[in-house]
Formats: C-alpha cells, sequence, structure tokens
C-alpha cells in the first residue's frame, strides 16, 4: 500500500482533498498530518475518520525531529503540503507565524522528504499547494499566467511566494520532484468564517453589520472548493514534475456585486423580505495594501490535464449557502471555539 501524506488537512481545503483521496484510492493510505491550529477542525472529517485507509497526526511542520521521524516510520510515497496560516487579515497583525509556518516548515518538509528520498526521487512527488496571491495584483485587465513574475504584496503572499521559491530551487538544487499549484479564491462548505464569504453567510443569518473593505470595487476569480480539490488530484496524477499549473473559476466577481448576490439569495433562503440583507452592507476601512483584482489565466490546467470548474458561481453559492444553513451547529461551534474539544474528546487516547 502506498503512503501519501496530506499536511493541513483538518483546514478548509485540505479536508476536501483528503475525503477525496481517501475515498478514490482505498489502496493508498492517508495520512493527515494537522497541527489543528484555530483554523484546523477534526469536524470537517467526521465521515471519513473510521475509514482503513485513513490515519491522522497531530504534529507542526515546524518541529523538524517529528517530521523527520514521520518521515523514517512511513516512508511516504509522496506529499500533498497544504498546511499554512491562510488569512491575508492575520498576517498584517503577526507576519512572524506566517514566516514560521509557511516559510520555515514548507523547509522543514522538504528537507524531510529529500532525505527520505535521496535514493531514488524518481519515484516520489512532493506536490505544494500554493495561491494566485503570490502574483501581487493586475490593473483592470489582464490574467495572471504561470510566466507572470512574483510580486506579492501581503505578508501572506510574501510568505507563499517564498516558500513557492524554495521548492523550486529545491527542484534545480537536488533535482528534488517537485510540482506547485496557485490557486484562486476558493469558497464552498468548511470554510472558517473569517474569510468573506462565510463570514458575511454567517453574519447575514445573526442579521449582524457586512463590513466592506473600502469602496468595495475590488475583485477575486472565485473558484469551488471541490472543483479545486479535483483539480489537486488530477495534477497530482498526470501533473509534470517540474511544473506549475494555474488553477481559477473563470469567475472574477467585484466584491460589492458578490455581496449584493450573496445577501439577495440569502434573503431567498430565509425567507426575508428582499432587499433585507443589503441593509447590513457597512463600507469600513480598507485593508492595508489590499491587491485590486486577482485573476486567473487556467488556460493550462484545462488543455494539458482537460480540467475546467464542474459548477457555475451562482450554483456553487447556493450549495454553498445550504450547507451552511444545514450545518448551523458546525459554524455554532467553530464561532464559539467549541470546536477545538472535538478532538480532546475523539482523540482522548493520542
Ligand atoms: P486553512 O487556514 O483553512 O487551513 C490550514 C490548515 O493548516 C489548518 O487545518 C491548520 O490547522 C493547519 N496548519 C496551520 N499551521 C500548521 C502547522 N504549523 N503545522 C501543521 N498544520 C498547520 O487554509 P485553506 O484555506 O484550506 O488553505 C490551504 C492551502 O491552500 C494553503 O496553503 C493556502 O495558502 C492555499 N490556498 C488557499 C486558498 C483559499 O482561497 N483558501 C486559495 C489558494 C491557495
Ligand atoms: P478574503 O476572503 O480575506 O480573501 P483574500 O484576501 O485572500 O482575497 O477576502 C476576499 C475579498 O473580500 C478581499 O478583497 C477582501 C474583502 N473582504 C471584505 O471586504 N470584508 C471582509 O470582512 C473580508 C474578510 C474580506
Amino acid at each position: 500500500m502506498k503512503n501519501i501524506l496530506i499536511t493541513g488537512g483538518a483546514g478548509f481545503i485540505g479536508s476536501h482533498v483528503v475525503r477525496l483521496f481517501v475515498k478514490s484510492y482505498p489502496d493508498t493510505h492517508i495520512f493527515n498530518l494537522d497541527a489543528l491550529t484555530y483554523a484546523g477542525n477534526l469536524e470537517n472529517l467526521e465521515d471519513v475518520e473510521q475509514a482503513s485507509n485513513y490515519t491522522f497526526i497531530k504534529a507542526d511542520i515546524n518541529d523538524s525531529k517529528v517530521i523527520q521521524k514521520l518521515f523514517e516510520a512511513h516512508q511516504f510515497q509522496s506529499v500533498i503540503h497544504l498546511a499554512a496560516e491562510s488569512h491575508v487579515d492575520r498576517s498584517i497583525s503577526d507576519p512572524l507565524s506566517f514566516l514560521k509556518t509557511n516559510i520555515f516548515g514548507t523547509v522543514n518538509l522538504l528537507n524531510a522528504a529529500k532525505e527520505c528520498w535521496k535514493s531514488n526521487f524518481e519515484d516520489h512527488l512532493f506536490y505544494h499547494i500554493s495561491t494566485d496571491e503570490v502574483y501581487g495584483t493586475l490593473g483592470s485587465s489582464g490574467l495572471f499566467t504561470e510566466k507572470t513574475a512574483y510580486d506579492p504584496n501581503s505578508p501572506y503572499s510574501a510568505s507563499k511566494a517564498s516558500s513557492d521559491h524554495f521548492v523550486r530551487a529545491y527542484g534545480e538544487t537536488y533535482g528534488f520532484p517537485f510540482i506547485i499549484s496557485n490557486c484562486s479564491n476558493n469558497y464552498g462548505p468548511n470554510q472558517f468564517p473569517e474569510k468573506l464569504i462565510p463570514l458575511f453567510i454567517n453574519n447575514i443569518i445573526e442579521n449582524k453589520p457586512l463590513p466592506v473593505y473600502g469602496d468595495g470595487n475590488y475583485t477575486r476569480d472565485w473558484l469551488y472548493v471541490i472543483d479545486h480539490a479535483k483539480a489537486i488530484d488530477l495534477i497530482f496524477h498526470n501533473g509534470l514534475k517540474g511544473e506549475t499549473y494555474n488553477i481559477g473559476g473563470f469567475n472574477e466577481w467585484k466584491n460589492i456585486d458578490l455581496v449584493k448576490l450573496l445577501c439577495d439569495l440569502m434573503d431567498e433562503k430565509l425567507k426575508r423580505i428582499q432587499g433585507n440583507s443589503r441593509n447590513l452592507i457597512r463600507f469600513v476601512k480598507d485593508r492595508p495594501g489590499h491587491d485590486l483584482r486577482y485573476a486567473i489565466d487556467a488556460s493550462k490546467v484545462n488543455s494539458k490535464l482537460g480540467w475546467k470548474p464542474s459548477v457555475t458561481f451562482e450554483e456553487g453559492l447556493v450549495k454553498t449557502i445550504d450547507w451552511y444553513l444545514e450545518n448551523q451547529h458546525w459554524l455554532k461551534n467553530v464561532t464559539t471555539g467549541l470546536y477545538q474539544d472535538y478532538y480532546k474528546k475523539q482523540y482522548k487516547n493520542n
């Protein structure tokens, strides 16, 4: 049986990747390594935790001794690396924790993998999951391609850019086997309600103000998280080593237009008078260094690997709203911090 290490599998995107791999590849053993920071929630994986090809390991990617021992013990054939500090606003108030996990933690994993795989790099793969934010900001036109120069503007994107550079440098310097993908903004079930869409869904449910930064004319390219997980699966199995793939939704929205659509859909679902939720919109102080526009040219992953999003934005948004409305206990556990007790109850012997 092959062993694959997925880092950050208790987080938003990671939990969808873990589920997809555990269910699609019963002959592969999936090790989910996660430190369970505020963003890690094992309730995301309740439906697969009993699977015979799944193991959860609570560990910090910054802990070089533990990481090295795990590679020795399990001889991971490949790594899909998602663990990261991921929220731009947190990176503005605490850049060092982003440097630590996103850069140091990634290099720690690279070192452990390099040591374990050094006799035959050909049979292995380190797949590093990154973001389109490393490219900086676009003006009103143009798209990020795989050749766009890195130009990060936030401590988050600077730390992700640095980690990408280390991964590529290990490829050049040591012949280390890697792939990187850079994806646009994800949305969908299980996203921590600090990011725009789940935060606003939660606030609309609770009739709380919707804080739109600046004038709301910032643009993001949104992708349904399950489509990202499917792209990761495809790239992991069919991508070329040493290559980068951009993944995006072909789906640009100005924040204010997205928020209005979300408000209208929520009014419909909650059987409120149309226009009710729009009254909650408040234009607030802008985020410092706020990138104006992200938009991905995903033609490479489309033409080389046949990937494209499976749902439209409206379909994905309705699925997302339905999930949050049907899983209000999840939302409540997360917003009250109770989700952190789940690990203690579930894994009391670990
Ligand atoms: P998330 O914040 O929801 O999850 C991150 C996970 O990593 C959590 O489970 C957390 O506990 C874990 N983690 C954090 N520090 C750790 C450490 N030191 N050791 C071990 N585990 C640790 O993030 P996400 O939105 O799921 O993003 C996952 C990856 O995808 C990140 O690398 C992010 O940069 C990238 N990405 C995210 C988006 C997006 O829109 N969310 C878009 C493109 C790329
Ligand atoms: P976010 O979900 O934090 O993702 P990112 O910063 O990685 O793109 O934010 C998406 C957009 O929404 C971004 O332009 C910032 C904006 N935003 C708000 O206007 N208000 C908010 O409360 C948040 C969290 C984000």
